[in-house]
Formats: structure tokens, C-alpha cells, sequence
């Protein structure tokens, strides 16, 4: 693992996107994924500035969404779709080649879990995957015992995941599954970097980084990742 550790958020946020865009350089016509969520906000923005600014060319690049609350769609509140459509998407002043976002109100959900691998698949493997890291250790929504062999797949959300949550919908959506690619395609990526910020994440990435590699421990299993940058600022890493 390759260890950065930032002053700040601002510092983490535009070490990640300068990864992402190196990792697009390398291969322009590849797929590239990231998170919805708190983290990944400063990244996604300088990202998007980035390629607004003529710094990286996506107009080759595939795009695919990590995960998504079961129940929702991208056109809910909370949900990873909307993230990225507000977030990244619709500040593109040039899109990217095609998007795949997945959605979690699909009527057929096994249809919609079809529908992630094959994208993973066609355009695949991917060559960037920017990762947080939940509180719990997930990665998307691989949780606490996940099967690490396992493509994309529909979970149920750990207990602490479903505490997390509440900071994004208060009362007013209580999921209890999610949709998520699954450990084999992230493990399968050509560059997996992985951003973590604040105090409160400081004691599940010193498990993720230097304890032992356990599926109790999701995270854990980028310690066996070939190329794997963990992108964390000085209150997340102080355990390190
Ligand atoms: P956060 O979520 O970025 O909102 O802390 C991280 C995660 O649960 O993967």
C-alpha cells in the first residue's frame, strides 16, 4: 500500500483527483469508478475542475457508479445516483464517453445486479476505483463477512451502517439492503485509492492498513491489492 498522508481535507481531496486523472491518462479509454458520500465531495469538485480546466480528457472514459441504497433511485435524496449526478455529472462541461449509474429502485433488482457486472465486464476491469472506507471497515457496501469472491451483489446493511446512514436521511428513508460492486471487480482494478478524512475514521483504517486481512474487516483486503494508494488526511491516519 502506498501511504499519503494530507494536512487537510482540501490537500487529501486534490491528491485523490490528481491519482484519478493520472490513472485516466494512462489508459483514457478505460472505466473509472467512484463513491457517493461525504468523502469523496472535494475529490469529485476538483476532479470536475480538473476536466473542465482541459487538465485530463475523459471524452474516451467509461464511468460506473460503486453502490446504491436498495430503494432508491437517482433521483432521490440521499441517494448515491443523485450524488453523482449533482456532484460530478451535470458539472462536466465535456461528459464522459457513456455512464452506468446503478439504480436501486429497478423493479427487477437481479436485473439491475446483471446489469453492473456486464458493464464491469464489457468496458472493464477498471482501471481507477476510488473507495471510502464506512465505519464498519465497507468498501461500497461490501460489509462485515462479505464473500470476498463475490461481483457486484445485493447485501444486507450492517447494523452500524444503518446507524451511519440516518446522517443522510434522517427519518424519512430506512433502507436495510444495498447494491454494490463487489471485492472481486475492486481487487481486479489496475489503481484502487482509497480516501479517508477526520478523527472519527482514525481507528478503522489503522485496522484496514496494518491489521490482519479479515472479511470482518472489508478494507483489509486492499493490504493484498498490487497498487493500492490509501489517500488519508493527518486526523484519519494518526493511527498509522
Ligand atoms: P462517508 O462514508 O464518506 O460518508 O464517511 C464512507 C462509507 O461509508 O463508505
Amino acid at each position: 500500500m502506498h501511504i499519503i498522508v494530507c494536512k487537510d481535507y482540501e490537500e487529501m481531496s486534490r491528491k485523490a483527483a490528481a491519482l484519478v486523472a493520472e490513472g485516466i491518462q494512462a489508459r483514457p479509454d478505460g472505466l473509472i469508478s467512484f463513491p457517493g458520500g461525504d468523502t469523496p465531495l472535494g475529490m469529485v469538485r476538483e476532479f470536475v475542475d480538473m476536466v473542465n480546466r482541459g487538465e485530463v480528457d475523459i471524452s474516451r472514459t467509461h464511468y460506473v457508479s460503486l453502490d446504491e441504497w436498495v430503494g432508491l433511485s437517482d433521483t432521490d435524496e440521499g441517494s448515491c445516483g443523485l450524488f453523482n449526478r449533482e456532484n460530478l455529472l451535470s458539472r462536466l462541461e465535456k461528459p464522459f464517453a457513456d455512464v452506468h449509474i446503478i439504480n436501486g429502485a429497478a423493479v427487477n433488482m437481479d436485473a439491475e445486479r446483471q446489469g453492473l457486472d456486464d458493464y464491469i465486464e464489457k468496458y472493464g476491469p477498471l482501471d481507477v476505483s476510488v473507495l471510502g472506507i464506512g465505519m464498519n471497515g465497507h468498501l461500497g457496501f461490501n460489509e462485515n463477512g462479505v464473500d470476498f469472491s463475490l461481483n457486484a451483489h445485493i447485501i444486507p446493511l450492517s447494523e452500524t451502517t444503518r446507524k451511519v446512514m440516518s446522517k443522510y436521511f434522517g427519518d424519512k428513508f430506512h433502507p436495510t439492503q444495498g447494491i454494490s460492486q463487489g471485492i472481486r471487480q475492486i481487487m481486479a482494478a489496475r489503481r484502487v485509492i482509497l480516501i479517508a478524512n477526520g478523527a472519527h475514521k482514525a481507528e478503522i483504517l489503522r485496522k484496514a492498513v496494518r491489521g490482519p486481512v479479515t472479511n470482518e474487516v472489508p478494507a483489509s483486503v486492499l493490504q493484498n491489492h498490487p497498487n493500492c494508494y490509501v489517500v488519508a488526511d493527518e486526523a484519519a491516519a494518526a493511527l498509522l
